[in-house]
């Protein structure tokens, strides 16, 4: 049996396992999809249990997306691109880091029909994916990033990868086409982002990458003074749908159960 892992700390509310064991059962293949906490110290023996094909394929998430680089032989064009890897597989001996966050977000926006060519883009947050999402609008042409963070030294390292972003001050508003909430604010429908809805133009999108809960209040709020929104399940199962393509040489279903299997 084909054994596959997400890797992150923390990993409980990882929702990998469900998507990728359900389309191996659907396509009846002989594999198993664990998620592990691990800490930085391991991701050595977790890479060495690939070269050994203890393990054919493993995702990362936070924390640790950019800190893997050192450990995988070769980084795919995406994976150097926006610095942060995470699939991992095993070709021809070598350890490659890839990373599929970033069509994952291209696609959720194109499946939605929406056309960022020449728009302008505020991305709230620096974790994780956030250079993923950058290195996604400049593909779909995106003419302006700009970045905010709560920690500002941290949209400034940011910066130094993507020298074209305009960094700002938390709390300070700009004219946009797309929101991005890419903080980990709205994660327990608790705390949420202020932002001065009123002083915002109607109709701009407002995309939050989180998908749970469904709707935010960053996307609550929005609604009611008439945007559109998103969430980010769609970026996660796209995700996901090219990691498992890329390891199975099968392309899963994207159907109605596959999207509410998430729900
Ligand atoms: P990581 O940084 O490990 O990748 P993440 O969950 O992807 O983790 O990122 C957390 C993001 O949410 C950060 O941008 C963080 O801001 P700081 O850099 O200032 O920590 C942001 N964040 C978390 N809680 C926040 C809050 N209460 N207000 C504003 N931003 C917050």
């Amino acid at each position: 049996m084909k054994k596959y892992l997400v890797i992150g700390n923390p990993i409980e509310h990882s929702l990998s396992p469900k998507l990728h064991n359900y389309w191996i059962k659907k396509n009846k293949l002989d594999a198993i999809y664990e998620k592990k906490k691990i800490e930085v110290n391991e991701i050595e023996n977790v890479i060495s249990q690939v070269k050994k094909d203890m393990i054919k394929g493993v995702n990362v998430t936070v924390p640790y997306k950019k800190v893997v680089i050192p450990y995988v032989d070769e980084l795919s064009f995406e994976a150097k691109e926006a610095q942060s890897i995470n699939t991992i597989y095993k070709e021809k001996n070598k350890i490659i880091g890839h990373n599929t966050d970033i069509n994952g977000f291209e696609l959720a926006i194109r499946a939605k029909g929406y056309n960022l060519k020449d728009k302008k883009a505020l991305i709230l947050g620096a974790g994780g994916v956030v250079s993923s999402i950058i290195v996604a609008l400049k593909k779909m042409k995106i003419s302006k990033i700009i970045l905010s963070n709560r920690t500002k030294k941290k949209a400034e390292e940011i910066k130094k990868l993507f020298p074209y972003i305009e960094i700002i001050d938390w709390g300070e508003m700009t004219d946009f086409n797309i929101i991005i909430n890419a903080t980990s604010v709205g994660l327990n429908n608790k705390e949420e982002i202020k932002l001065n809805y009123e002083e915002i133009e109607t109709n701009k999108l407002f995309y939050d990458v989180i998908y749970n809960p469904k709707e935010t209040k960053f996307l609550s709020k929005a609604k009611k003074f008439g945007h559109q929104t998103e969430n980010g399940k769609m970026m996660f199962i796209y995700q996901a749908h090219q990691s498992f393509t890329l390891w199975h040489q099968i392309m899963p279903k994207i159907d109605e159960e596959t999207i509410e299997l998430l729900d």
